[in-house]
């Protein structure tokens, strides 16, 4: 019987958090973890890993034959900031390995696959305030570009082949576990390394600029929430609008200051607040919530306890 999970990119920010998460509930030799590089020694050590160019078919149709998977996450892409800088890699990478892997569970070599999109897909003609599920998008940058595009695929393949592909749309994800790579939201995961260790943090996006936020134990949930659901239950098949909190720098900081009463926050905005102006501030996730159950769990504050307590340790000597 084929039973295997591979998870694409699982080495990244929420890979890690996922492949982990996984392999507790499944056991460790359900989940192959895969990545163009070595991970964490946590995830290294807990199952099988194979090194994978999310973009060979090849390579990834071998591993789901060799390791009978039926569920593939492809987690791999390249983020907002970083995809700016190199717009025909993003572009390659983040539609590429999407096409090949609809296109396997098109031909029914697996039976079902997780896609992650993102607020980007939203641009600045879009209400930004408890931004609807259906509304304008226009997405500026190249990797919003990528999400939407994907969005389009995924809905018509789910449409015309019936390819059971699910997904979400995350806000900026906050974890300690693994640092992100090239976003504009890392903002708000910086700040609390940088807390500990400085205790100050010059924000590279300036003070008032809301954005969605989430907690990255909300957003495996969430993950495995809409994997686990009903098929007929998942009714939208391009993407889900998923909401945890919504902040500003300053509140960040001000939940940081509970814990650290010195900490200083200053602003130099970068290229990436361009992007952070054309995002939404906060999100309308009704759909999710009525169609699969979704609820988020962690608040600012909550978020904020975890973050200090887990990074502690490697800021003091
Ligand atoms: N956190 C992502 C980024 O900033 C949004 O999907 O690129």
């Amino acid at each position: 019987m084929k039973s295997r999970i591979l998870i694409i990119g699982a080495c990244g920010q929420i890979g890690t958090e996922l492949t982990i998460k996984l392999r507790q509930r499944f056991g460790n030799d359900k989940v192959v973890a895969s990545d163009i590089r070595e991970g964490s020694d946590a995830l290294m050590n807990s199952g099988h890993f194979e090194l994978l160019d999310a973009t060979d078919l090849e390579a990834v149709e071998d591993l789901i034959f060799r390791y009978k998977v039926d569920t593939v996450y492809l987690m791999a892409a390249m983020l907002s900031a970083i995809a700016e800088r190199f717009p025909a890699k993003a572009w390659h990478l983040n539609m590429t390995s999407l096409f090949h892997v609809l296109d396997l569970a098109k031909e029914q070599k697996i039976k079902k696959v997780f896609w992650p999109s993102s607020i980007a897909v939203f641009g600045a003609t879009t209400p930004a305030v408890m931004t609807p599920q259906t509304t304008i998008m226009e997405p500026s940058t190249v990797y919003g570009i990528s999400k939407q595009t994907g969005e389009r695929w995924c809905q018509y393949y789910h449409d015309k082949f019936g390819v059971d592909v699910r997904s979400i749309r995350y806000p900026g994800l906050i974890s300690y576990t693994t640092e992100p790579g090239g976003g504009t939201t890392d903002y708000a995961v910086d700040i609390y390394h940088r807390a500990l260790k400085h205790g100050q943090y010059r924000c590279f996006l300036q003070a008032g600029t809301t954005l969605p936020m989430m907690y990255m134990d909300d957003a495996i949930r969430a993950t495995i929430g809409i994997m686990d659901a009903p098929s007929e239950a998942v009714k939208i098949r391009s993407a889900y609008n998923l909401a945890g909190v919504s902040f500003e720098p300053e509140e960040i900081a001000a939940s940081i200051r509970k814990h650290i009463p010195d900490f200083e926050i200053s602003y130099e905005p970068d290229f990436r607040q361009a992007i952070a102006d054309t995002w939404p501030q906060s999100i309308d996730d009704s759909e999710a919530r009525n169609d699969w159950g979704w609820q988020h769990e962690y608040d600012l504050d909550a978020m904020t306890k975890i973050m200090l307590k887990n990074l502690k340790p490697k800021y003091t000597h």
